[in-house]
């Protein structure tokens, strides 16, 4: 019996990333990107993995398109590489690496699945950031110029598309995580924010714009990445630390993307290290966009440290009660996903939202015939979409969900060790095996619900 049946109409989907399963790093013209050069120095990635080749998808896109069809899939949220389209970031255009996205789009609606294009997944071009990266203002219009060429070739079909996907992971790439371009100085970091929001601004410009044959049938929005951020304790010190925490992962875009303003509490607590705002920069921002992408994982506790960098805080991850943690160390809170609904309602208002990604890397143990087994993938996923449900019954407006990912492949910095996909990949051979979780998701997908 179906017991938590979703709204009519609902979009069931499942997402990938260009530079996580495509391979083919310079084939047919492609152009270096910064994850290419960060995976190419030595001791960036783990094991030194790289995503040269992957999961080969360049080559293999028509059988996974099959593969999606097969599995049910509404809707199926990738991203462009931008150097595949334009090399070195601006200038001339490869006509082999934009024909390879319209086969792509057109292979996806002769199968019945929306295409939901990213244009930002984190592969910026090696070319641009020799000339300032995220951190120039110029990055504004090249962006806009590269999505502008997206738009008029594959916007009469594109259903979704979102600018950035996670700009905060982005941005800590110049301020201190462990993602290219690989640098660690704080105030870098808060440029590339400014130039991130700037450029997402002037590519939801360029789309209303329209193309030489008029507007665009699809709808843009933008995503990020929106976990659950506690307090350690009820101490005021924790509540403060907390406090910065989501102004820093999270209102640095949704402020200014939907009020016009970045935190002010932020803006004064960087003092000297906060970026250089001009005229005319918030309302750019604040284009209205169609919808929000919320990518959702974990829930973090926060807690006051004079020893915790720049915001004085240090992060942990809370998993409910019996949850324990994924394969990668991230804990398991269902309950964080309402939690952030209720928390961003106030601030984006009745703009539909989508989880464009949601999912785990758990311990895969293949039987013989390379069959996945993977129950606990399928308890997080159940879980997750059970406390949506909940959530869209009090009101939240979400309209779609996208399983993260499609199929194993390359996880950034933890390289292929950790596995997120619903399918299986057998990286020696390439070949795909659906898994458990695919084959729940499936029903979950033809029953608009799950049963109990
Ligand atoms: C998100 C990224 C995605 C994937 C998942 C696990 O932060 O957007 O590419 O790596 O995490």
């Amino acid at each position: 019996m179906l017991m938590h049946e979703f709204p009519e109409g609902f979009l069931w989907g499942a997402a990938t990333s260009a530079y996580q399963i495509e391979g083919a790093w310079n084939e047919d013209g492609k152009g270096e990107s910064v994850w290419d050069r960060y995976a190419h120095a030595p001791g960036r990635v783990n094991r030194g993995d790289t995503g040269d080749i992957t999961c080969d998808h360049y080559h293999r896109m028509p059988a996974d398109v099959a593969l999606m069809k097969e599995l049910g899939l509404k809707a199926y949220r990738f991203s462009i590489a931008w150097t595949r389209v334009l090399p070195d970031g601006a200038g001339p255009v490869n006509p082999k690496g934009l024909d390879f996205y319209d086969r792509l789009v057109d292979a996806l609606c002769e199968a019945g699945i929306a295409p939901n294009a990213t244009l930002d997944h984190w592969d910026f071009p090696q070319a641009l950031q020799e000339r300032g990266g995220w951190e120039s203002r110029d990055s504004v219009f090249w962006f806009a110029d590269y999505a502008r060429i997206a738009f008029e070739r594959l916007g009469d079909r594109v259903a979704m598309w979102a600018t950035h996907n996670e700009p905060f992971v982005v941005a800590s790439g110049y301020g201190n995580g462990p993602f290219a371009p690989g640098l660690a100085d704080s105030a870098a970091g808060y440029r590339a924010v400014h130039s991130l929001n700037m450029a997402h601004g002037a590519a939801v410009e360029a789309f209303r714009a329209g193309g030489p044959t008029g507007s665009y049938p699809g709808r843009i929005g933008i995503v990020l990445d929106l976990h659950h951020i506690v307090p350690a304790s009820g101490s005021e010190e924790d509540a403060l630390a907390c406090a910065r925490a989501l102004d820093h992962a999270q209102n640095v875009f949704l402020y200014p993307i939907f009020r016009g303003e970045y935190p002010a509490s932020l803006m004064e607590w960087l003092g000297p290290l906060a970026p250089e705002i001009r005229e005319g920069d918030l309302e750019l921002i604040a284009r209205p966009i169609d919808f929000l992408g919320m990518n959702h994982y974990f829930t973090q506790e926060t807690r006051y440290s004079c020893r915790g960098g720049l915001f004085k805080l240090e992060q942990s991850f809370r998993s409910e009660p019996g949850m324990g943690t994924t394969d990668i160390g991230w804990g398991v809170n269902p309950g964080g996903i309402s939690a952030v609904l209720s928390r961003i309602a106030p601030i984006v208002g009745d703009t539909p939202i989508y989880i464009s990604e949601n999912g785990c890397a758990m311990r895969d143990e293949p039987d013989s015939s390379g069959f996945v087994t993977d129950r606990g993938r399928v308890n997080y996923l159940r879980r997750h979409l059970i406390e949506l449900r909940e959530a869209i019954e009090a009101g939240a407006g979400v309209r779609g969900f996208f399983a993260w990912s499609l199929m194993d492949n390359f996880e950034w910095s933890y390289g292929y060790e950790p596995r997120f996909g619903l399918v299986r990949v057998d990286y020696p051979t390439e070949v795909r095996t659906p898994k458990l979780s695919a084959r729940w998701y499936s029903d979950v997908i033809a029953d608009n619900g799950l049963p109990e």
